[in-house]
C-alpha cells in the first residue's frame, strides 16, 4: 500500500486531532509520487453534488503552468481574486478591462470549470472616478449601467456573482446594521436590489449572492452580524429582489479558542430556509499565530471541523479557498495586517503539494451528506 494511503488512514484515524510534529515535512509534491493518488477534491465534492474551487491570479494562470495544472485537477469552479472588481475592471468612466478576467473565463471553460463573479457593490476597489463623480443624481445610472455591461459581457458564463460585499457593519450604528459605505451614501439600503434588478436583466441565469465575513463565530458579534444579515436577506426575498445565494467568506484563524460551533449550522439552515443556496465563498485559515513545525496539523484540524460543520447542514452547495496553495501573506483574519505573515493557510502547499489540510478537506467532502440536484 503507497505511503500516501498510509498516510491518509494516520490521519482520518486522528482526523480530530492537532497533529504534533507533521510539520511542513508532511507535504509531498502532487504529481509523480504515491501523492499521485490524491484524488481531486473538486471531482469527490461533485460526487456530492457539490462544487469546490479557488480564488485566482489570472497572471499566475499565463505564467505558471504547475498552477494551471493543479486547479484544472483539483477544480470545478473558480472565481477571480481581484480581476472583476470596479477598480480592474472599469478604471475610468468610459473604459472596461475585461482582459484579465476573460484569461480566467476561457480556461474555465476551456477545462469545464465554473465562474463565479466577485462583486458589483463593494466598499473597497472602487476607482477614484467613482467616489469623486458618483453622486445621488447619477448613482443608479452608473451602477445599473457597470453591472449591466459587465455581466452582460459574461452572460451565460457565470455560475454567480456576489451582487453586493460586506454591506453589514454594526458598529456603523446605521438602521439594519448597514455599513455606512460609499453605495449606502449615494442610494441608502435601496442600493442591493437596484443591484439585483439590474444583474438579473443582464444575465438571468446567474445566481445573485449576497456575500459577507464575519459570520463564523459563535460569539456575540458573530450572532448579532448573523441576525442582521438574516432580516437583510428576508426583507430582499420578501420585495422580491431576485438574490439567491449567501456567500459566507470564511476566513479563519488557527491557534485560539474554536469560534465557530452550532450557531453558524442553525444560521446556514434558517437561510437555507429562505430559499437561499449557502455557499463557503473565501475560505482561508490564518496560522500567523502557530509554530510552524506543528501548523500544518493544527490547520488541517480546524479545516476538519470547520468543513464538517457547515457541510452537515446539507445545504452547503459550494466551497472556494481564498486563493490556490499557500504562500505567505496576510488572509483577512490575520491580526493586525502588519505582524507575522499566515504561512499555511490554504488546502495545498506550494506547488500544489498534498499536506494534512488536503486529506482534511477530502475527507469532509467525502462524508458530505449527498446534495439533491440543483
Ligand atoms: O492591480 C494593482 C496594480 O496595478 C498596482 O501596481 C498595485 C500596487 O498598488 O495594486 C494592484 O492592485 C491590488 C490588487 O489587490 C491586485 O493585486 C490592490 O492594491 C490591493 O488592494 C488588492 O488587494 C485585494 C483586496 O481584496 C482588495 O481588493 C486582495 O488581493 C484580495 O485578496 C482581497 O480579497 C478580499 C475579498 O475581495 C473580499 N473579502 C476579503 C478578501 C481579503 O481581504
Amino acid at each position: 500500500m503507497g505511503e500516501a494511503k498510509l498516510y491518509r488512514r494516520a490521519f482520518l484515524a486522528t482526523s480530530t486531532a492537532a497533529f504534533v510534529g507533521t510539520g511542513p515535512s508532511s507535504s509531498r509534491a502532487l504529481a509523480g509520487t504515491d501523492e499521485g493518488n490524491f484524488v481531486s477534491l473538486g471531482k469527490i465534492a461533485a460526487r456530492r453534488g457539490m462544487q469546490f474551487g479557488f480564488a485566482l491570479n489570472s497572471r499566475r494562470l499565463v505564467n505558471d503552468p504547475r498552477y494551471a495544472a493543479v486547479v484544472a485537477q483539483q477544480a470545478t469552479i473558480v472565481v477571480p481574486e481581484n480581476a472583476l472588481k470596479w477598480a480592474a475592471v472599469h478604471p475610468s468612466p468610459d473604459r472596461f478591462a475585461f482582459t484579465q478576467a476573460d484569461t480566467i473565463a476561457s480556461f474555465a471553460r476551456a477545462n469545464g470549470i465554473a465562474m463565479r463573479g466577485h462583486t458589483f457593490c463593494w466598499h473597497r476597489s472602487l476607482p477614484s472616478w467613482v467616489t469623486q463623480t458618483v453622486t445621488r443624481r447619477n448613482a443608479e445610472a452608473v451602477l445599473v449601467d457597470h453591472i449591466s455591461r459587465v455581466a452582460g459581457h459574461y452572460k451565460g458564463a457565470i455560475q454567480s456573482w456576489d451582487v453586493a460585499n460586506e454591506v453589514i457593519n454594526l458598529s456603523d450604528g446605521l438602521p439594519g446594521g448597514w455599513r455606512n459605505s460609499f453605495w449606502y451614501e449615494v442610494l441608502g439600503p435601496s442600493y442591493i436590489e437596484i443591484a439585483c434588478r439590474a444583474a438579473r436583466e443582464a444575465d438571468p441565469a446567474a445566481v445573485l449572492c449576497y456575500n459577507d465575513y464575519g459570520l463564523e463565530g459563535d460569539g456575540v458579534n458573530g450572532a448579532n452580524k448573523r441576525a442582521a444579515v438574516f432580516s437583510m436577506l428576508r426583507a430582499l426575498r420578501n420585495r422580491g429582489a431576485p438574490i439567491g445565494a449567501l456567500g459566507i467568506q470564511s476566513h479563519l484563524r488557527a491557534g485560539r479558542a474554536e469560534s465557530f460551533g452550532p450557531g453558524l449550522a442553525r444560521f446556514i439552515r434558517d437561510v437555507k430556509g429562505l430559499g437561499l443556496d449557502i455557499y463557503i465563498t473565501e475560505l482561508d485559515i490564518d496560522d500567523s499565530g502557530l509554530d510552524p513545525a506543528t501548523s500544518d496539523g493544527i490547520v488541517a484540524g480546524v479545516y476538519k471541523r470547520y468543513l464538517d460543520l457547515v457541510l452537515e447542514t446539507g445545504a452547503v452547495s459550494v466551497v472556494l479557498t481564498w486563493g490556490v496553495w499557500d504562500t505567505p501573506h496576510y488572509t483577512a483574519a490575520t491580526p493586525g495586517q502588519n505582524g507575522p505573515m499566515a504561512q499555511r493557510p490554504l488546502l495545498f502547499g506550494p506547488g500544489g503539494s498534498v499536506k494534512d489540510a488536503s486529506w482534511a478537506a477530502e475527507h469532509s467532502f467525502a462524508r458530505a451528506p449527498l446534495l439533491p440536484p440543483r
